[in-house]
Formats: structure tokens, C-alpha cells, sequence
């Protein structure tokens, strides 16, 4: 039996010391090895490690060991005998798929993982060409409901053409230990809330919206979902539906920046906040003394909306400078 304690530690920078980390320590004890990491990391981690050799590689035995190792959030090779101990990963099974759109879809998994708040995140993972690979994903459902992720095939990416793949039935790593600052806990208190999502940015905000807290805590809430084409507007009926459920608290605004935008606003998100439109169609101003935003998605648009919203007097949200806007960047 081999237990771990993951201890995170996201100031970690140095490439000189990851790579000493990396090409000579793995595990501390005797029978179990991993290596050949090939991918960028993503979350850094020293684990705690304590167990017995033989419960974790076939040689058998009784030998306790414990030590420290640094585990970079990396590919790596996935032997025979690492694959019993897939450290702080439950082996879920995808329990359903719903295909939005070509290379969109989402995916209901079982899986016994720790419980999580609305807004964070958990890796999945899977054995590719003996490489595990994983990825940081948003839980789009509430607590307590069948774990749900909203996911979008990168073409060229390592994970996504596989995991936006797998059918029901299928088997699928799931980290046991969601993660994440992305919540409700972490947005001052203010009265009106915005939910700005770019493509599968909208996962965690369905995961908020769809739990009690928000309801409590805002007054008025504004979803607001930006897509390339209306056929990417994905849970468009629900959010409809809550809006109409809310009627007065919840406005839900989609925006399509390609083709015909059919009842959506054309374009992208920066250019409707920076025109007017964007509050014009939800119904709501932007105002430093009652407002906070939430953006959530494509990198560039954090980037430009947050510069947009300066203009209006908005800025970052830090815990010792509070501010307006607090945001989540997929890549
Ligand atoms: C906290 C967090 C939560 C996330 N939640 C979700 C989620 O709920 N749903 C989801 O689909 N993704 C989510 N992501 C993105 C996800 O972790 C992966 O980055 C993404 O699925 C691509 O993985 P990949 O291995 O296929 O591509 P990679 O091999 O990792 O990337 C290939 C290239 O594509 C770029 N890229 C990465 N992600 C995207 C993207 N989404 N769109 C366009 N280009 C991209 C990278 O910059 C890289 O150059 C989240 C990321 C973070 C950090
Ligand atoms: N989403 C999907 O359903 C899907 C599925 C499979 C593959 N893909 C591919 O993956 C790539 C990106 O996918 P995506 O559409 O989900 O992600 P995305 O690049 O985040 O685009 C989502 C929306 O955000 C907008 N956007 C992009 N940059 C922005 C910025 N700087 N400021 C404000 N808005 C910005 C896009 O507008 P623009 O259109 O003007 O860029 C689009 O309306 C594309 O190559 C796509 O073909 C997407």
C-alpha cells in the first residue's frame, strides 16, 4: 500500500533545479521508478511519499519507505508498476457524452473524487504510448451531481484528440483532489456578479450557477458566453432556462464572432464591452462600486478585457489590493 501527500508549490521556477529534480529523483524506496518526462508542466508538486515496496512492484516484500520527491505535473512513462499507483488519481469510467459540435463535447464521468467547490478544477488523465498524460479540466457540475466537464479538442494537442474521444464506457483518470482559487470564496463581496466565458471557459460558471451560493450572494447575475458559431453556444437551453427561472437576477448574453450570429451579438466580448453593446443586451452597467467579473477562457481575452475595463475604472482583483475582476486562463 503506498499512500502520497501532494504539497504544491506554484512560486516554483527554477529550470536548473527541475531538471536535477527531475532526471534523478522519482521515488524515494525501493521498487518503483518513473521517468522519462517529456511534457511541459503545468502545476508543480513535491510529494510526501510512505509505504511498503512489494504492495506497489510485483517483486513483492515488506520494506517501509517514506522520502520527499518532486513530481513535475509532466507526461511520463507509465510502467507496469507505476500504473498501480497513479498518485492522487481514481480510475473513473465516462458515464455519458454529449456532442455539441464537431470536436466539442461534454463528458459525465463516475469517479469517487474529494469534494470540490463550484469554480475549481481536477487533472484528467490518460495511458497514451505508455505515456500518462493529463490536463487541468473545470467541473461543470454542481456538487454532488455526476462530475461533468465541458472539454474541446486542441487538433494538435497531446490529450484533447484522445479524451474528447472516449465513449461511455470507457476508462479515464481522475484527480481525487480538486484544486483551484477560481470560487465564489474569493470574490469580495459586491452586487452584481459577471460570468465571461470564451468557449469552454463557461464550465466553471455552470458549476456556480447551478449551486445554491450565487443565488444567495448576488443580487444580479450576468453570464456572458462568447463562441466562434452558434452551434459552439453550448447549454444555451439551460442557461435560458435559468434566466427565465431568475427572471430580473439573470441575464444570459451570447456573443458568436464568425458567420451568421442568428439572435446572438456578433463579435467578440472586448469590442461589446468596449462599444456598449455588451451592456446594452444584458441590461446591466458596469459599476466599480457594485460590480465583479469573473473571466474565464482564452488567454488574449483576459488579457483585452481586462484593458478594455480599466477604461472604466475596474482592475484586478488581489487579496491585498481588492479589485474588480478575478479570471482563470486554459492555456
Ligand atoms: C485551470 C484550468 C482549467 C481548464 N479547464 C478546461 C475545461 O474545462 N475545458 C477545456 O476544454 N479545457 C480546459 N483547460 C485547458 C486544458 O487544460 C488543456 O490545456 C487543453 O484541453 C489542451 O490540452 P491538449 O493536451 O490537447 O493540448 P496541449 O498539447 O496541452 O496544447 C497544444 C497547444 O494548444 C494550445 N492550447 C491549449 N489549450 C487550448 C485551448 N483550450 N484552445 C486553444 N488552444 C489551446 C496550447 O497553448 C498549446 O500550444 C483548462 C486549463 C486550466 C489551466
Ligand atoms: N470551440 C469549439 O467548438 C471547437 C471545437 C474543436 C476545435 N476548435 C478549434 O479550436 C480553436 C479555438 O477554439 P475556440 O473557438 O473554442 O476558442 P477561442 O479561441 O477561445 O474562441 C472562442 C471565442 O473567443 C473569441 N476570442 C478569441 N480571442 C479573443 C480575444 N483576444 N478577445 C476576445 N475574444 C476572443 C473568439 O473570437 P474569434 O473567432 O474572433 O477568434 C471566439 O468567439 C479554433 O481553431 C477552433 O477551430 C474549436
Amino acid at each position: 500500500m503506498v499512500t502520497t501527500r501532494p504539497l504544491t508549490l506554484r512560486s516554483y521556477t527554477s529550470s536548473a533545479m527541475e531538471n536535477v529534480f527531475w532526471q534523478a529523483v522519482h521515488v524515494m524506496g525501493n521498487g518503483i521508478r518513473t521517468s522519462g518526462y517529456t511534457d511541459q508542466p503545468a502545476a508543480p508538486q513535491i510529494w510526501a511519499f510512505r509505504g511498503a515496496r512489494g504492495a506497489a512492484s510485483s517483486a513483492g516484500g515488506g520494506t517501509n519507505f517514506q522520502g520527499l520527491c518532486f513530481r513535475p505535473a509532466y507526461t511520463r512513462s507509465v510502467s507496469a508498476t507505476v500504473r498501480g499507483v497513479m498518485n492522487g488519481f481514481e480510475q473513473g469510467r465516462v458515464a455519458a457524452r454529449r456532442d455539441w459540435a464537431p470536436g466539442l463535447i461534454t463528458l459525465t464521468v463516475d469517479a469517487a473524487i474529494e469534494p470540490f467547490n463550484p469554480g475549481q478544477f481536477v487533472n484528467l488523465g490518460l495511458e497514451l504510448g505508455g505515456q500518462f498524460v493529463r490536463r487541468s479540466y473545470s467541473i461543470a457540475s454542481a456538487p454532488g451531481a455526476p462530475l461533468e466537464f465541458y472539454l474541446k479538442e486542441v487538433p494538435a494537442g497531446a490529450l484533447t484528440p484522445q479524451l474528447t474521444r472516449l465513449e461511455p464506457g470507457a476508462s479515464v483518470w481522475v484527480e481525487r483532489k480538486p484544486q483551484g482559487f477560481f470560487t465564489l470564496a474569493y470574490v469580495p463581496p459586491c452586487r452584481e456578479l459577471w460570468l465571461v466565458a470564451t468557449g469552454t471557459g463557461l464550465g466553471p460558471f455552470l458549476a456556480m450557477l447551478r449551486s445554491a451560493e450565487i443565488w444567495q450572494r448576488f443580487e444580479r447575475v450576468s453570464v456572458v458566453h462568447g463562441a466562434r458559431s452558434v452551434a459552439h453556444l453550448s447549454y444555451a437551453e439551460e442557461l435560458a432556462a435559468l434566466g427565465a427561472k431568475h427572471t430580473g437576477r439573470l441575464s444570459y448574453t451570447q456573443l458568436v464572432s464568425a458567420g451568421s450570429p442568428g439572435s446572438a451579438l456578433p463579435g467578440r466580448v472586448t469590442t461589446a464591452f468596449a462599444d456598449g453593446s455588451l451592456e446594452a443586451r444584458a441590461g446591466l452597467t458596469l459599476d466599480p462600486e457594485r460590480s465583479h467579473l469573473l473571466l474565464c477562457g482564452n488567454p488574449d481575452m483576459i488579457l483585452e478585457v481586462t484593458a478594455v475595463l480599466a477604461l472604466r475604472g475596474l482592475r484586478k482583483h488581489r487579496i491585498r489590493t481588492p479589485g474588480h475582476i478575478t479570471s482563470e486562463k486554459y492555456w
